[in-house]
């Protein structure tokens, strides 16, 4: 859902010298654990040109955000919330709720669950850049907004957390931080239930969970737009979750607390469009890695460049006649382009993209180049369709991901 929109950016600073006061219990000693990542289909909402709108960058109805499955409270109650590296607080809608989306399972109600507990507006998880409001009954409030205009108000509270193990042995996190959101809006298809934040600020799962699994690390591997939905793929924690091979290539993550990188340049084929011609001056950081938006989106001047390329090197005409497609460039196709290959140069190393990651289709025999742009000259987003068929590893202990081209549907 792309990065947070700060509420009080004089409070940011804040947030690097909280400790933590909850550690997670859990039941694994030092011992990873692998959980399912889905995708759903809404029923309500079919797949409109949404889903490449500029404006609506992050605001997709379907099928372009990937699910990670858990319960919450006690007896636990299932949730589907959104895979976010690109942003940090985990949340799900509760009631009573005078202001949800629509969600096709049942609100959680914290009054049925004897593990559920208010976060006071005293405690020291409560200064956070995105709290604030304390209510009369001195619960913590909290305002959360995403890049896509999404906003969710609710109280922080503590809860007993559970995951599905791929082994099948469940996994429990006791205490985690979560808003309880009362009033949310955004572009959510039926399915989703919230957000699961996993950016490297302190409330997000990951910060949480911290190394008690062997590591502070996870990796995931999503599938590619067009996979059967009945298909999931897998998402680890800890110890064994480390990507390892002679294809893999380790990119460091700058400071800050999402998954920041640096971008070289790009290329279409052997076409190279660097961002500057000397590496020196080009900002750190100025990409970030976010599972929760769906395109790339790139400054405008690499992705005119790039845009142009692809326009040369395909061997057809782009439509130019239909009004849902905006100025992107589409094609005519029943499948899936050939090509061309578009590799993305990262301080630390090349990833070679391959149609499947970078043509989507928006509608049935349509093929979309899935990149957008952005007025900000100083940083673009590294979208999950680009992500797709690549384990990807995010090490917070070294500051580094990792990236291994993986048919991640096995
Ligand atoms: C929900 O939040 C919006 C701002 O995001 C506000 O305008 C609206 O009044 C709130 N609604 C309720 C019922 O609290
Ligand atoms: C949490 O706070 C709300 C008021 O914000 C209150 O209604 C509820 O009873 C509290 N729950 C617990 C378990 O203390
Ligand atoms: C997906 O699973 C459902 C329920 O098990 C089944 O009815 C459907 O045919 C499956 N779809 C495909 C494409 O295999
Ligand atoms: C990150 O922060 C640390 C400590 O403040 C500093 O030593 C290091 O140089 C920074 N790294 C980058 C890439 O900015
Ligand atoms: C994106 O590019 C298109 C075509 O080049 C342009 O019309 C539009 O204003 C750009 N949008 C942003 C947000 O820069």
């Amino acid at each position: 859902m792309a990065y947070p929109i700060l509420f009080n950016p004089f409070l940011l600073f804040i947030s690097f010298f909280i400790l933590l006061i909850h550690l997670p219990v859990h039941q694994a000693v030092n011992d990873g654990f692998s959980v399912n990542l889905i995708r759903k289909n809404s029923i309500t909402n079919t797949l409109s040109q949404r889903l490449m709108d500029t404006t609506q960058a992050n605001s997709y109805a379907n099928l372009g955000e990937h699910l990670l499955e858990l319960s919450i409270g006690t007896p636990p109650v299932k949730i589907y919330g959104i895979l976010d590296t690109g942003s940090e607080l985990v949340w799900t809608q509760c009631v009573p709720c005078p202001n949800c989306f629509k969600q096709l399972n049942p609100l959680f109600d914290s009054t049925k669950s004897s593990t559920y507990t208010n976060i006071s507006c005293q405690s020291d998880n409560c200064h956070q850049e995105y709290t604030g409001e304390c209510s009369p009954q001195n619960t913590c409030g909290y305002t959360y907004a995403y890049g896509d205009s999404s906003i969710t108000h609710g109280v922080l509270a503590l809860e007993t957390i559970t995951f599905k193990s791929s082994t099948g042995k469940p996994v429990q996190l006791n205490n985690i931080i979560f808003g309880c959101g009362h009033n949310n809006t955004g572009v959510f298809n039926d399915h989703e239930m919230g957000i699961i934040g996993l950016g490297r600020g302190p409330s997000s799962l990951i910060s949480q969970i911290g190394s008690s699994f062997g590591g502070k690390k996870f990796s995931q591997c999503l599938l590619p737009f067009h996979t059967d939905t009945n298909i999931s793929s897998k998402m680890s924690f800890g110890k064994g979750s480390e990507v390892s091979g002679d294809d893999v290539v380790s990119i460091p993550l700058t400071n800050g607390t999402l998954y920041f990188v640096t971008l070289l340049g790009m290329s279409v084929e052997d076409t190279r469009f660097d961002i500057s011609n000397n590496h020196e001056t080009i900002p750190k950081g100025n990409m970030f890695i976010d599972s929760g938006t769906p395109p790339t989106i790139l400054q405008q001047k690499l992705y005119d460049e790039v845009f142009n390329e692809v326009r040369k090197r395909v061997p057809m005409n782009p439509i130019t006649d239909d009004p849902d497609l905006g100025t992107q460039l589409c094609y005519k196709t029943p499948t899936n382009l050939n090509g061309p290959i578009i590799t993305m140069h990262f301080e630390g190393g090349d990833i070679h993209l391959t149609p499947i990651q970078t043509f989507i289709p928006p509608k049935d025999g349509v093929f979309c180049l899935a990149f957008t742009n952005t007025s900000n000259e100083n940083r673009g987003v590294y979208g999950n369709f680009a992500q797709s068929n690549f384990l990807i590893g995010y090490d917070l202990e070294r500051s580094m991901m990792s990236f291994k081209p993986t048919d991640c549907t096995k």
